[in-house]
């Protein structure tokens, strides 16, 4: 339990650091984003502030990690549209109306760490704002799949944070191995692991793996001793395992 931790606790119990981003490489060792490329890419924010990703699976629903909400009261908003936080003009705030966490979400064992967001209002779609597909039931990524994540996290540990989308290629690994690595804090029924030059970090939780064009997991956990961490890839909630359950809910409220 101790070696791993939830993206987004770390970030609470490290200090604070108010410098910014001043390097070009970002989640970490990736490269900058071609702004609007991942029109799906959300902002989750708390206060106006970053604090974990997500990403639109329609243009009412965002799927995002459980950990990124501690509950109510507590209040996100979500970001849409967005490239560079500096400059907001391309993009717009929603509020959510409803957060939707697995049933069998336990914020100790980090399974199950999948959530939805109901928006307030149905976000108008085009260039910039548009959902990703999700994987068809069943249809599991295979091992050494190359993929991609995003996000606005940090640079790497204890870095700093970014203000321009981020990207970085990773590849899936075997779960025998990730199994191996992690112990039995991974469940190869329900997460995949991946590796690469690039990897998430703090406040890249909740931001999908795509693989192809399809979000194949949501940021979920990595090493407590550094982001990208070779000993201990990188480990995502295996969409496919969640297909019912996020059916399920989006049909209940059409
Ligand atoms: C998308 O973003 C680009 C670049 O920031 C901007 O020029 C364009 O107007 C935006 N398109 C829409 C439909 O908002
Ligand atoms: C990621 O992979 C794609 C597809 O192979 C490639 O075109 C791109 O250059 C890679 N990006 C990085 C940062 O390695
Ligand atoms: C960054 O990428 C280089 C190779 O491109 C690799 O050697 C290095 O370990 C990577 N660093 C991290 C923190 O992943």
């Amino acid at each position: 339990m101790m070696i791993m931790i939830s993206l987004l606790l770390l970030a609470s119990l490290l200090p604070h650091l108010t410098f910014t981003a001043r390097v070009n490489v970002g989640i970490v060792n990736g490269t900058e984003a071609k702004p609007h490329s991942r029109p799906y890419m959300v902002s989750l924010q708390k206060y106006k502030k970053h604090i974990c990703g997500g990403f639109l699976i329609s243009d009412e629903f965002v799927l995002t990690a459980a950990h990124c909400w501690k509950g109510y009261p507590e209040i996100l908003t979500v970001v849409v549209g967005a490239h560079d936080f500096r400059k907001s003009e391309d993009s717009y705030r929603v509020e959510v109306k409803s957060y939707i966490s697995h049933p069998h979400y336990t914020f100790c064992s980090l399974q199950n760490d999948i959530m939805l967001l109901r928006l307030h209002e149905k976000v108008k779609l085009n260039n910039n704002v548009t959902w990703i597909s999700l994987p068809k039931e069943c249809e599991d990524v295979k091992m050494n799949t190359l993929c991609s994540v995003a996000g606005w996290g940090r640079l790497w540990m204890k870095g700093p944070s970014t203000d321009r989308l981020m990207e970085a290629n990773t590849t899936t690994i075997k779960n025998k191995v990730c199994k191996c690595k992690w112990g039995s804090d991974f469940q190869a029924s329900q997460m995949i692991c991946a590796h690469g030059d690039g990897g998430s970090c703090i406040g890249d939780s909740g931001g999908p793996l795509v693989c192809g064009n399809t979000a194949v997991g949501v940021t979920s956990f990595v090493d407590i001793k550094g982001c990208n961490s070779p000993e201990r890839p990188n480990v995502y909630t295996k969409i496919s395992a969640y297909l019912p359950w996020i059916h399920q809910i989006i049909r209940n409220i059409k």
